[in-house]
This record gives structure tokens, sequence and C-alpha cells, in this order.
């Protein structure tokens, strides 16, 4: 199984959770696939091992981009992390072409497949609005079983949330669970209002705001490993609980699977995208 987590907005929590749900899954035994999408910033790679943040940095070791360039193959760039069966895999500097997202979709799709015969992928897309972050995640719709938004508890979140979690529908990426973080006690409130945001019946699962949280981001270490009774660990505890027991592999991947949102988008209102490039990105796939 391949689970995305994400939102177009900064800071929501999406490398924060998707790490620890990773580290959770590979403390109880499961290999898990770690794939940093933050294009060029990795900000996962801080919080496990500096070195090869520098590595990536100074361009020194291959990542997704190099497999895309097909100079890696998929299991050489999965390394090995300082914790037991988790790898992590960095999608280095660079962003999807509008030209090129047909093929990335499908070079993606080979990579996640490669992954989900050793394991499970844990995905952490990008954060930055725009252009660039939304072929990302239409390359990563393209690829994955399910989608997690990953969402701060105010309704301009919850907006982008819903229309993200459209788009992954579209695709055939069913949104079944969504994360409530940095809830604090006023917030309860949003709890309906985020539940619009899936896409099939699922849980709203909150998280709430805390400096353990912080202080373990800036110890750079898992909040699993270092307050494992606390209560922010069993909400993670939680949010892997229900991945491990909803996933269902979405039967086709691959570049088709996003034919209908692009088909779609186009008539919507999508902030911060600029139509006129979906309208190119559709060509691109009528021209066939
Ligand atoms: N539940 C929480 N309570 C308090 N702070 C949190 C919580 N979750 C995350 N944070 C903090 O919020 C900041 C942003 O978190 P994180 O980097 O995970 O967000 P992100 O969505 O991945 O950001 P980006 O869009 O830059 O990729 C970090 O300092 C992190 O420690
Ligand atoms: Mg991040």
């Amino acid at each position: 199984m391949c689970i995305a987590f994400g939102l177009q907005g900064g800071g929501t929590g999406k490398t924060t959770i998707s790490f620890n749900v990773a580290v959770k899954m590979a403390r109880e035994g499961r290999r898990v696939f770690f794939i940093g999408m933050d294009m060029g910033r990795q900000s996962a790679v801080y919080l496990w091992d500096k070195r090869v943040a520098d590595h990536i940095y100074k361009g020194e070791i291959a990542t997704i981009r190099e497999y895309f360039r097909g100079k890696a193959r998929p299991l050489e760039i999965a390394y090995e992390s300082s914790i037991k069966n988790l790898f992590f895999v960095p999608a280095g500097h660079g962003k999807v072409e509008v030209k090129e997202l047909k093929k990335s979709a499908a070079l993606f799709s080979k990579l996640i497949s490669e992954y989900k015969r050793y394991g499970r992928v844990i995905i952490d897309c990008p954060g930055s609005g725009g252009l660039s972050s939304a072929l990302d995640y239409l390359m990563v719709f393209s690829s994955c079983d399910s989608f997690v938004p990953v969402v701060e508890p105010n309704e301009a979140s919850i907006a982008n949330a819903i229309r993200l979690a459209n788009m992954a529908y579209l695709s055939n990426v069913p949104v079944n669970l969504v994360v409530l973080n940095k809830v604090r006690e006023e917030n309860y409130n949003l709890m309906e209002r985020a539940r619009k945001i899936l896409t099939i019946e699922g849980n709203v699962i909150p998280v709430k705001y805390s400096d353990k949280f912080v202080d373990a981001y800036e110890k750079g270490a898992p909040l699993v490993d270092l307050y494992p009774e606390s209560e922010e660990a069993k909400s993670i505890a939680k949010i892997a609980e229900v991945i491990e027991r909803s996933a269902r592999s979405v039967i086709k991947a691959g570049p088709e699977r996003i034919k209908t949102a692009l088909s779609i988008i186009e008539g919507q209102e999508v902030a911060e995208i600029d139509l006129s490039i979906f309208r190119h990105i559709k060509d691109l796939f009528r021209r066939k």
C-alpha cells in the first residue's frame, strides 16, 4: 500500500505526522519506504540524519531525480535510516515539468509498485502552493492508494483540503482519513466541518497542538520514540492503525488515472493554480 500525506499550505504538519506514522509502522516490524516529495526542500531528512541531507544538498547521492533520468534504480535510491525497517527515498532538487507530467507519472508509478513489492510506502507531499506543487500532486495521485490531508483547524486550510481531496478522488484515489493537526480545545467544533473533506466513509483524527512535537522536531527525533506513552504518540498510533485497517490497493495506477481529474479541474475554481497550464496538460493527454 502507498499512502500520501499532504496539503497545499505550509507548515500544517505533513512531515511531522507522516514521518512519525512511518516510524511507528517500522517500529512494529513493517518495512517502510518514506518518500520525501518536498522537491528541493527535504525537510524530513533533518528529522533523522543530517549527513544524508548534506549529501542531497550537494547533489552527491542519487535521488528520485536521478531515477527519472534513468541513472538510478528504485532500490538504489532507498537509503537505510538509523531506524530499523525504515528506508528514506529523497526527491532531490527539481520539479515536475508540465510537458513531462505523463512520463513522470508513468515512471513514478513504476517506482511505487517496485517499493510496494517489499513493504509499505508513505509519501510526504510538498506544501507550497502554485503550479509546481499541483503537478507534484497529480503525479503522486497517479500512483498512491489513498490520500491523507493534514489540515490545520481553520476554514482556509479545510477549504484547501476539500479542493485537493476532490482532485484525488477524481484521480481514483480515495480520502478516508483526515488528520486535523494542531488542535486546541476551541477547535473541536471544526471536526464536523473537517469531515466534509472525506470522499468516502472514514475518520477524522485530531492531533492536539503540543510543544512535544516542536521539541521532537528540534531534537531531530521522532516523537513516537521520544514520548512513546504520550497522548500525541497515541494519536499517531491511531492514524497508523486506521491506515493498516483500511488501505486497499487501487487497482490501476499510472498516468491514465489522472485523466478525469484533468478534465474536470478545467471547469473549476482552483485558486493559486494557473488554469491555462491545466488546459495545456489536458492537451497532452488528448493527443495520445
Ligand atoms: N501537533 C502539533 N503541535 C505543535 N506543533 C506542531 C504540530 N505538528 C507540527 N508542528 C510543528 O509545526 C512546524 C511545521 O511542521 P512540519 O514541518 O511537519 O509541517 P509541513 O506541513 O511538513 O511543512 P511544509 O509545508 O514546510 O512541508 C514544525 O515546527 C512542527 O514541529
Ligand atoms: Mg514538510
